[in-house]
């Protein structure tokens, strides 16, 4: 059995507990509002207060785990592959995937309940959208609904067409982490109960090492002198000296030939800062989170080799290093070297019973579903405690309840008591004035104002009250 259906049936089992623990919490407090009425000396209204705040304890809870779901959260810089990696795990071209900043906002891919798919936003005034298929999806997105960065758009998706949706894991896309200043926002305000989270890195445009330094410093330095010969083409001209001469001379020249390659290097270290900060931000955020970094490389390259993937690996743990000066939590992070797009094209393939051309048990493939299980056994464990928490505050809340009860009920049966022995008393005082009538009666001497006259046994009558 999947580790997700564990979720399932710990789900369902603890519904049916909270669902009892609710039932309970709503007949103590009727009968507390009926023993008010009855004899309100038994009932401390703190203690009735107390009872009903418990008890909209227990029904935030519910509201809370019902609508739980597992949570991944997929970060990384513009086009490093996010939503082509989102689609990849739901089998389907689900989120609209293009070169540029093609995400807008956050959206979060759940199961649809209805079996429809649409789309719905949050806010005071929820729009919900029906959505016929991705390519509408798209054009939604786009043109209609315009995400914000700030909120949330919820698409919800059937769950038969997509395997993670069915096991009920929610996944949120994200737009790039270059494209904003408020990560804490970001982080705060989507992903605070995410049970993992996903750092797509594509292989090729972000992960520095010397030679790419090298080979940027050299590109930089060609871009120089290019830029440098067609502005000073009439100068050359002009002053007929040789282009070497211009070049040498200008001191606009020298100042490119060392700015141009710093600014690359410079922008290259701000990426690597850019990836420290957001893992920094989770980690501290959110200090018990698993991350997953995922090295998506262009299918076509052959980027895999081992002597890459070491050098892949060394910059991660340099990364890391890093990390560690920043914060005192290690976060649990995993590297997986896929290639999304090719998993998405061969999973699409086999959905529509097309003949996939890549081959399934490719590293990369295989690594995909490596990824893809221990995924599952973490965010299914993160979430599984998280019921566990929830079940401990039920606890807590039905005991307290029960407390609460226990009092009202020890103090409901000595006012019970009380009111009997009251009642044997009043009782036992009847007893005597019967008596003493039909002594009265017994006597048959004619009945006197001062034999009506309850004054002889007057203080034996007396009720306390
Ligand atoms: P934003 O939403 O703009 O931040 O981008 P993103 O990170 O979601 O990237 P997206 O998934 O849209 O992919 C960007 C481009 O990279 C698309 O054209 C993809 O087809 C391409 N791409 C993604 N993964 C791969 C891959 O593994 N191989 C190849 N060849 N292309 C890929
Ligand atoms: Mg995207």
């Amino acid at each position: 059995m999947s580790t997700y259906q564990d979720f399932g049936l710990a789900k369902q089992k603890l519904n049916n507990i909270f669902l009892g623990i609710l039932d309970y919490g709503v007949r103590a407090s009727e009968h507390i509002n009926d023993l008010i009425g009855i004899c309100p000396d038994v009932i401390d209204r703190n203690e009735l207060n107390c009872l009903l705040y418990y008890e909209s304890q227990v029904e935030a809870i519910y509201e809370v785990f019902t609508h739980a779901h597992m949570k991944v959260a997929v970060f990384g810089r513009t086009s490093s592959g996010k939503s082509t990696v989102v689609n990849a795990m739901l089998r389907e071209n689900v989120l609209p995937i293009g070169i540029g900043h093609t995400t807008n906002g956050f959206l979060q891919v759940e199961r649809s309940l209805t079996g429809n798919a649409y789309l719905s936003t949050e806010g005071i005034l929820p729009i919900q959208h029906n959505v016929e298929s991705a390519s509408y999806l798209a054009h939604v997105l786009k043109n209609i609904i315009k995400p914000n960065k700030k909120k949330l758009v919820h698409v919800y998706w059937p769950k038969e067409n997509c395997g993670f949706l069915k096991d009920d894991v929610a996944l949120v896309d994200s737009p790039g982490i270059d494209t904003t200043s408020c990560l804490d926002e970001w982080i705060g305000g989507h992903c605070i109960n995410a049970d993992a989270f996903v750092l797509v890195i594509n292989a090729e445009s972000t992960l520095i090492d010397s030679v790419s330094i090298l080979y940027i410093f050299i590109f930089a330095y060609i871009v120089g002198s290019v830029t440098i010969r067609v502005v000073f083409k009439r100068r050359r001209n002009e002053y007929n000296c040789s282009s070497r001469q211009i070049l040498g001379g200008s001191k606009f020249i020298r100042w490119l030939q060392i700015c141009l390659p710093k600014y690359f290097c410079v922008h290259c270290e701000l990426i690597q800062l850019l990836k420290i900060n957001f893992l920094h931000k989770v980690s501290k955020k959110l200090p018990n989170t698993n991350i997953f970094i995922l090295i998506n490389c262009p299918d076509e390259s052959e980027l895999f080799d081992q002597e890459r993937k070491q050098k892949m690996k060394n910059n991660i743990n340099l990364l890391e290093k890093k990390l560690k000066e920043y914060t005192s939590h290690k976060p649990y992070s995993q590297i997986f070297f896929i290639s999304a797009k090719e998993v998405l094209d061969f999973r699409v393939k086999v959905r529509s019973g097309l003949q996939p051309i890549i081959k399934p048990f490719s590293e990369r493939y295989l690594e995909f579903i490596d990824f893809e299980r221990q995924l599952e056994n973490c965010i299914s464990r993160s979430a599984l405690l998280k019921f566990f928490n929830y079940s401990m505050h039920g606890k807590y809340l039905l005991s307290e309840m029960n407390t609460i009860m226990d009092i009202i009920n020890i103090r409901s049966q000595e006012q019970t008591h009380f009111s009997m022995s009251q009642i044997n008393e009043i009782q036992d005082k009847f007893n005597v004035t019967e008596e003493h009538f039909e002594n009265i009666t017994n006597q048959n001497s004619p009945i006197t104002d001062a034999d009506y006259s309850f004054s002889s046994f007057d203080d034996s009558l007396a009720v306390e009250p």
